[in-house]
């Protein structure tokens, strides 16, 4: 039997690495939710989508389809938004990270997408990371993680990541980005950012991806135990 992975937790504190880690290692499917919240943003950008008017938020979902394909040669998948290949875009592009906060705090936005994630998870077998996945998307998850980092390690591994895609920015630039979108993701109403009464916490600001990989993979191969008990 397959179980659900249910991946929460701060920006930039590796949950999407570790996602993917798991579910190749698991043969399962994995969803990088912040990829549709991303894609979203960037549509509403192109369109200039007035946040304010629910009717122009409407339509503009009404227009939007988001899909995943294999990337070539490395783990994971690449984001397409009406067909176009928008992965580099969502993940370099300053004005997403500073728009897409707002956008993903439309209830909106959130059942348009929620659904969709929902859909993913219909035959189990599936690593999905996220804000509100052990929360709202899938509260029945087997194993839910809620993962957490000091800020400023954070900030200086997304600015490692950022330069390595070309990008110019500096510490301070990523540092408070990031720490506004983690205040605006724990404060809106609707779903926000918190941890699930069952999740398990991980701290890995002292940890290197391979000891997280392994901390996570014991607890995963406990719970397919009980669920294939
Ligand atoms: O994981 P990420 O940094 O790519 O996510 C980008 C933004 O999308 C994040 O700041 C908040 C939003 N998001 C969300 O509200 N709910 C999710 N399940 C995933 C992301």
């Amino acid at each position: 039997m397959k179980i659900i992975v249910a991946i929460d937790g701060f920006s930039s504190c590796g949950k999407s690495t570790l996602a993917k880690q798991l579910a190749t290692e698991l043969g399962y499917s994995y969803v990088d939710t912040g990829a549709m919240y991303r894609a979203v943003t960037l549509y509403f950008i192109r369109n200039q989508v007035d946040l304010f008017h629910p009717d122009q938020v409407l339509n503009a979902l009404s227009n939007i389809a988001i899909e995943f394909k294999p990337s070539h040669g490395k783990p994971g998948q690449e984001t397409y938004l009406n067909g176009e290949n928008i992965e580099h875009e969502i993940r370099v592009n300053p004005r997403i990270a500073s728009a897409v906060s707002d956008i993903s705090a439309l209830s909106d936005v959130r059942r348009f997408l929620v659904k969709q994630q929902q859909a993913y998870g219909n035959n189990k077998g599936i690593v999905m990371d996220g804000r509100d996945i052990g929360t709202v998307v899938f509260p029945q998850a087997e194993l839910k993680l809620f993962i957490t980092a000091d800020s400023k390690v954070r900030a200086q591994r997304r600015l490692e990541e950022l330069i390595e895609k070309g990008q110019s920015t500096t510490f301070e630039e990523v540092l408070a980005n990031l720490e506004k979108r983690d205040y605006i993701d724990s404060h809106r109403e609707d779903s926000p950012l918190m941890q699930a009464k069952d999740a398990i916490v991980l701290d890995n600001s002292c940890m290197t991806k391979e000891e997280q990989f392994d901390w996570v993979m014991k607890l995963i191969n406990q719970k397919l135990a009980q669920a294939n008990g």
